[in-house]
């Protein structure tokens, strides 16, 4: 969800005032999905960098999740959306820990969309943990233990993933799952990102050839495999 600092600058606004702006986009998208048929959306809140960012800003990012946890849970829910929290739990405070917890058990029966919120989350974090966890246990590495093993693994892999605020870069998001995913960038800024951009988003990923490795034709079914 970037650019909502730049947003906020654009206004001589704080730039927590960008990142409330873009609870509002995220709303918006959100609602917007089951009748496009997305049944999982995964958004980047704050990563496992973003705490070296000025401490005012990181108060006020946690300030702005406790307080949309706390309003917008009864709509989530009346909109059976499940919320998921992906991130490293350890070093947030009680207050914000708790609220991640309430709002997931509030919500965890739903099956309209799963939303992860990827929080204090980053894609070497999750991967290098789920490592961790395999070898305390004595599991052989593979890539199907290691999937398993991974913060998301309740899902899929994504089939697009959309950076808005025109930077072209991952920045340690979704490092392990992204191998095959369509990117799509958007000059937008968070906060202006609204419904005729997702489907703009969506119209791109429609003409996407996706080959996982194959060739065209293997994939138009013009070719018989010797496998
Ligand atoms: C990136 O833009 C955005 C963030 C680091 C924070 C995003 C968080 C929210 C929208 C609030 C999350 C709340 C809930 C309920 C999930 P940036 O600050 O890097 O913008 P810039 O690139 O313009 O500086």
């Amino acid at each position: 969800m970037d650019g909502n600092g730049r947003w906020a600058s654009k206004r001589f606004l704080p730039r927590v005032a960008g990142h409330k702006q873009g609870v509002d986009a995220l709303k918006r998208i959100v609602s917007a999905c089951p009748s496009r048929g997305i049944s999982v959306l995964t958004v980047f809140a704050f990563s496992s960098e973003n705490w070296s960012r000025p401490a005012e800003e990181v108060s006020g990012l946690m300030d702005i999740l406790a307080l949309a946890l706390s309003r917008e849970v009864p709509k989530l829910q009346r909109d059976g959306v499940q919320i998921r929290f992906v991130g490293a739990r350890d070093n947030l405070s009680p207050r914000v820990k708790k609220g991640l917890e309430d709002a997931e058990a509030a919500t965890a029966a739903n099956t309209a969309l799963t939303l992860n919120v990827c929080f204090n989350y980053g894609g070497r974090w999750d991967i290098v943990s789920a490592a961790a966890h395999l070898a305390a246990v004595g599991t052989l590495i593979t890539e199907k233990s290691l999937s398993g093993a991974l913060a998301l693994a309740h899902c899929g892999d994504p089939d697009l993933l959309i950076r808005t605020g025109n930077e072209k870069r991952l920045s340690n998001f979704l490092l392990w799952q992204a191998a095959y995913t369509e990117l799509y960038f958007s000059s937008l800024l968070w906060p202006d990102f609204d419904e005729p951009a997702l489907d703009s988003a969506l119209s791109e990923f429609r003409t996407r050839e996706r080959r996982f490795g194959k060739t065209s034709d293997q994939i138009a079914g013009n070719v018989v495999s010797d496998a």
